[in-house]
Order: structure tokens, then sequence, then C-alpha cells
């Protein structure tokens, strides 16, 4: 990485005055990096819905396309409603990195994966700071809002101080859910950290703009935060899921058991339901802090066997008690969870691989998911002699299937 010399220097010493920002000379109020994305693009629009000049810079030259032509990339709750308000003037997409020169507030909200040995990756997140920094201006503020490594905020300063030390810089996590983002985005709180005084109350006071109550915490406080919640889902998840699987081995109903844990008993009332637990957020945050825990976070790692070993418990358990060999198995909903088109990372797609090599014929369906190789519902359900519920989409309730079908409902959302 070629520095210009000059630009090489600390925060150390320096006033927060020299920081502060002169707003006549930014033409958007904030810029949305990674903001055709599933969590980016509801924040922008969120943005843009309480009157800030919005802009998207992203690297997807289509999805800018399509956002610039005001139709959403993916099903976002009341989004399709909201852009078809939204004039080019309030929000625009752009691949061109100068736009960033030209906010004030850069939101950042990249993926942030984890890689094959299941462990965060640094280097991406510093070439992508090593493509921005050069357009890093004074007084701008950089907002980390995608979920990161514990201490990314830490290292991102140093970095972004190299070309810029006039820059604020704060970390505010997502905690929205997909699908509910646009609601979520103004009802959740927003925790926010910076790493000074100055960034958390330009950061703070970005986000009081969306009407968010407002928690401060310091940047490793507000990562961990993040990383926290998603893994105490994820173990939740497994919790269900490995009693699932006790009750099921033992030949007993699960749901017979889970409603009479659940019975006028208060402190078991938020006790989820089994059922595949996926996605692109739970599962790789979960990694990450089991990698910030030097790999002893005995508890995160057992959550990841069980959720993901649930396909398979599905298939092992049909062998016991059919031919499996023998049979076509539909799966009805191949998105990660109900009610949305997202299926990076659904266990629906692994649920079929596994049937690909035990029976007959699968056949999967989603009405949502984008994927040439669906076939429609009506076909699956009767082409099929099993069929498994892979996601729990609203639309699938008053389904109604064939005495002869056995049906794997592991959700028990057929019932209530
Ligand atoms: N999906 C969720 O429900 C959710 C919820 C909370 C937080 N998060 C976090 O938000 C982050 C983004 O997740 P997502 O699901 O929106 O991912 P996504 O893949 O849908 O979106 C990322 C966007 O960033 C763009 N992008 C990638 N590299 C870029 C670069 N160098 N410059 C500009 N744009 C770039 C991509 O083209 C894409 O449009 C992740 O860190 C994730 O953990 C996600």
């Amino acid at each position: 990485m070629a520095l210009p010399m000059t630009q090489v220097a600390t925060t150390e010493g320096q006033s927060e005055s020299s920081k502060k920002p002169n707003p006549m000379s930014f033409v958007k109020d904030v810029c949305v990096v990674g903001g055709c994305g599933r969590v980016g693009l509801p924040l922008a629009m969120g943005f843009a819905r309480v009157g800030l000049k919005v802009a998207i810079y992203d690297i997807n030259q289509k999805a800018v396309d399509t956002v610039n032509s005001r139709v959403m990339p993916f099903f976002e709750r009341g989004a399709e409603e909201l852009m078809a308000t939204l004039s080019l003037e309030q929000m625009t997409a752009t691949t061109d990195l100068d736009i960033i020169s030209q906010a004030e507030h850069v939101v950042v909200i990249i993926g942030t994966p984890v890689d094959e040995h299941l462990n965060p990756g640094f280097s991406s997140f510093t070439k992508f700071i090593d493509s921005i920094g050069p357009k890093l201006v004074d007084g701008q503020m950089v907002i980390l809002r995608s979920t990161v490594y514990p201490g990314t905020t830490a290292r991102t300063q140093e970095l972004i101080a190299r070309y810029n030390p006039n820059v604020d810089l704060s970390f505010c996590p997502e905690r929205v859910a997909e699908g509910l983002a646009l609601e979520e985005i103004s009802s959740l709180p927003q925790l926010v950290s910076g790493t000074s005084d100055q960034a958390v109350k330009r950061a703070s006071a970005l986000f009081s703009k969306l009407n968010t109550k407002i928690l401060e915490l310091s940047p490793l406080e507000a990562e961990l935060a993040k990383l926290f919640t998603n893994s105490w889902r994820y173990i939740q998840f497994a919790t269900a899921n490995q009693f699932y699987m006790l009750a099921q081995e033992h030949g007993l109903d699960f749901y017979k058991i889970y409603n009479a844990m659940r019975w006028e008993y208060p402190r078991t009332q938020g006790f989820p339901k089994a059922g595949f637990a996926a996605g692109p957020c739970l599962f790789k945050d979960t990694m990450q802090l089991a990698s910030f825990s030097d790999n002893r976070f005995f508890l995160g790692h057992s959550a990841m066997l069980i959720n993901e070993g649930l396909p398979q418990f599905i298939v092992n358990d049909l062998k016991e008690k059919v031919e499996l060999g023998d049979k076509t198995v539909g799966v009805l909903g191949m998105a990660f969870k109900g009610n949305i088109d997202d299926a990076r990372s659904s266990l629906s797609y692994k649920l079929k691989k596994v049937l690909e090599f035990q029976s007959r014929e699968v056949l999967c369906t989603d009405p949502y998911v984008r994927d040439e190789a669906l076939k429609p519902l009506e076909e699956v359900v009767e082409r099929s002699d099993i069929l498994i519920l892979g996601a729990p989409h609203r639309v699938y309730k008053e389904l109604k299937f064939p005495e002869d079908k056995i049906v794997v409902d592991i959700w028990n959302f057929f019932e209530n």
C-alpha cells in the first residue's frame, strides 16, 4: 500500500475541532457503501425516508441499475411501496467511488463472511479501506455497520488515519431481521460507539434522525454486543433442535412436550420451536465469536454442530421409518427462513443435497426464491411421496395434503 508521506499521521494530539465537518461542502448527507445489499438498501431507504440526501455506493452494477430504476432487487416488507416514492435526488446509487468524497457520513455495510476454515478474514476489509481511503476528505464520518470481528473498529481507525486523520470513525451494528428491516430500523434501539467522543456524538445525531433510541458503548463492547446477540439466538435455536432430536429418537412427540413446558409457565415463553437455523448471519457470527475466544466457545461450536446436523438427522430419521431409496421427496421452502426470498446458506439446500444421495428423486419449491431448478408447488405436492417443510412461509399455512403423503414438519407449522 503506497501512501503519500504527508498523509501518514495518527489522531493523537489532534484537536476535536480540526475534524469538524463543514456540511456546506457535502452534497450528500449519507453514502451507504454496500447499499444495494440486503441490509444496506433498507437502511439507505430509511435515511431517505426521513429526508436525508442519500447516495449508495456498490460494486454490483446490475443491482445499482435495478435500484436506480426503482425496482427492489429482493423482497423486503414495505420496500416496493417506499421505493416508488423516492426520487433520484433523495436516493441514487452508483459504482463510482468518487461519490464517497461527497457525503458527510459514509456508512459501511458490506458483507463480512467467514472463510472456508470458519475464520473471519481481515484482509478483505483492509483492501476495502485501502480502496476508499484516498477518497476520504476532512470532516467526514465513517460508520462501520457490517458485523465485524472484535477489534476491527480499532484496526480500521489506524488504517483510516493513514489516509486522513481528520475523519471520525464509529461502529454502529445493524441488528434488523431480514424482511422486517424497514420497521426495525426505526423501532430497535441503536447501539452507538466511536473512537472519539465527537464520533459518538455525530453517529448518535445521525441515527436519532431515524427516531431510534440510542445507547452508547465502547467499540469493543458494541462489536461484542452484536456477536453475543446473534450467537445467543443461534444457541437458543440449537437447544430447541437438540430437544427435538432427543424426543424424536425416543419416539416421542416433541411438540406435546414443548406445549406442556410452555403452558402457563412464564419462564419458558421465549423458548423457540425447532427448525432450520441458518442464513448469512447466525452461523458466521457465532464462528467469529468462536475465533475471538481462541476456539474455546464450546457452546457456539456445539450449536453449530446441532443446527447444521439437523438436515442429516431428518433424513436418518426418515430412513428408520421408510425405504427412502424408493421415494420421491419434496422440499417446501428453500429460503433460509420463512417469508423471505433469501436462500443464502439455507439448510433446505443442505437437506436437498443429503436427499439426492439417499432418495429416488428430490423436488424443491419456493414461491419467493429465484432458482431455475425449482418446481411449482402443485407439481411437488402431487409427485412427492414425502414432503418436508424447509421454510415455514405463511402462504403454505392453509395447504392440505393428500392422506397418503408423509409430511415432515419440524416447526409444527401446520398444526398451529
Ligand atoms: N442479512 C442480515 O439479516 C443482516 C442483519 C444484520 C447485519 N448484517 C450484516 O450486514 C453486512 C451485510 O450483509 P448483507 O446481508 O446486506 O450482505 P449482502 O451481500 O446482501 O450485501 C452486501 C452488499 O455490499 C456490496 N459490496 C461488497 N463489497 C463491496 C465493496 N468493496 N464496495 C462496495 N460495495 C460492496 C455487494 O455488492 C452487496 O450489494 C454483513 O456484515 C452482515 O453480517 C446482516
